[in-house]
């Protein structure tokens, strides 16, 4: 017993080191995230104020260059105007029509037309991004203001990529990250999975050797009636029968188990009639269906583990004394069973844990049950299992829902594959 105990608290251990590591995780990331972002707009500032003080110089030129008949003309034009090759910069008149422009992007391969499209749409681009600077024409000899021309630019495509790098940067690592953990919570899946299997196999192994080494003597002693008890060979037969039972379910879910169509209400009626004699006659359970004729595709010794999972632990919630109330009904191809107590219930915080291996709150618990009745409701019947519904102290209401009908793959009517590598 002591086992058990330790085994719960390291459990309730495991989840709150596993919830904060995520947590830390997290809190990593979003750091990483917002300081990759931050860097990256400071930088991006910096060379936003490089280009507009650039584009100062280059207009100053320009109007320099347009005012003086100088000899200083060629080696402005060296200086400043020639070198930028990377910020692209629209000259215009007084009346918004274009002059001349460096860095658009327009071939000499381009049409008249094309380039004028760019022409325009680039125009607008800069009208949108930054006021436009002007240009002061002058006459040289007479000194009077001659007439106005405007500086039109935009970021260059070395900032408008710094701009976007961090997001870029950032989504890769985020699909990257993504792409890891799936691959690794996968192959985890697989492995749990093995461990399953295995143990299953091996625990219908182990006992099937006593368990016909029992049959042999049940036999023995039936065959001899004055010398045996015929009142306790009926017990013996029945514990024989019980061992049996839990034999074929653990072979059942130790591999690919088939699935026949089954009456869900007689097989549900009887799990209900095996429990009810071995559970406190002050719980009461029911059984209602709204056809009697409702066929599933299952495979029934593990569905009937499924049940009594469900309704011990309803049991259990109850602490001896309230019902348990199943209801049957068929919608479409689909059969919808409703297990509702009248428990202590479950805390909303705490729904999403109860399918999760190894989670209980019981001091004798090993969190097994329903994460066993999931997986087999699940991977091997492809149903869904889930609480509909639960109430602190009003009661829990699960809910399984199984196919009625063959599923069709590829158009034909084929029997339901379990899907045995998934893993919850
Ligand atoms: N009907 C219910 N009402 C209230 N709580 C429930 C109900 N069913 C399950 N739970 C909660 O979910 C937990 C997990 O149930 P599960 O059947 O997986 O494990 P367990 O019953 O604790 O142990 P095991 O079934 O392995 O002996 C339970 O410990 C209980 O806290
Ligand atoms: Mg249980």
């Amino acid at each position: 017993m002591k086992k058990r105990v330790y085994s719960k608290e390291k459990v309730d251990n495991i989840y709150q080191k596993k919830n904060t590591v995520k947590i830390v995780v997290l809190i990593f990331a979003t750091l990483i995230a917002g300081g990759s972002v931050y860097y990256t707009n400071s930088l991006v500032e910096e060379l936003k104020e490089r280009e507009r003080s650039f584009i100062n110089l280059y207009a100053e030129t320009l109007e320099m260059v347009a005012n003086s008949e100088g000899d200083d003309i060629p080696f402005l034009f060296q200086q400043v105007i020639v070198p930028n090759n990377s910020i692209p910069v629209i000259l215009t008149d007084s009346y918004g029509n274009y002059i001349e422009g460096r860095n658009l992007g327009l071939k000499d391969s381009y049409s008249e037309e094309k380039r004028a499209r760019i022409i325009e749409e680039q125009l607008e681009e800069m009208r949108a991004l930054y006021d436009h600077i002007e240009i002061v024409l002058t006459n040289p000899t007479t000194g009077m203001v001659d007439g106005y021309q405007f500086v039109y630019y935009k970021n260059s495509f070395l900032l408008t990529q710094l701009q976007y790098y961090p997001y870029v940067q950032l989504s890769v690592i985020a699909v990257f990250a993504l792409l890891t953990y799936t691959v690794f919570s996968y192959s985890r899946r697989a492995e749990q999975n093995r461990v399953w299997i295995g143990m299953a196999k091996e625990t219908a192994h182990q006992l099937g050797t006593p368990l016909s080494s029992l049959m042999a003597w049940l036999e023995f002693f039936r065959s001899d009636p004055d010398r045996y008890d015929p009142a306790i060979i009926k017990e013996l037969d029945k514990d024989i029968q019980r061992l049996e039972m839990i034999t074929s379910r653990f072979s059942s879910i130790g591999s690919v188990p088939t699935l026949k169509k089954e009456n869900i209400t007689s097989t549900i009626k009887g799990t209900i009639h095996y429990l009810e004699k071995r559970i406190s006659t002050k719980v009461k359970m029911q059984v209602q269906s709204t056809s009697d004729d409702i066929d599933v595709l299952m495979n029934r010794p593990l569905f009937e583990w499924v049940i009594e999972n469900i309704c011990k632990n309803a049991v259990d919630a109850m602490s001896g004394v309230g019902s348990i109330n199943i209801e049957i009904r068929q919608e479409k191809n689909k059969a919808i069973i409703d297990i509702a107590d009248t428990g202590k219930g479950i805390q909303k915080s705490k729904v999403n844990q109860v399918f999760t291996p190894g989670y209980t709150t019981k001091k004798r618990g090993w969190g097994l049950g329903l994460s066993l009745a999931q997986r087999i409701i699940e991977n091997y019947h492809r149903g869904k299992i889930f609480v509909k519904e639960s109430e602190v102290d009003v009661g829990t209401t699960f809910r399984i829902i199984l196919h009625t009908e063959k599923r069709s793959v590829n158009g034909e009517k084929t029997q339901n594959r379990p899907e045995l590598m998934k893993e919850h």
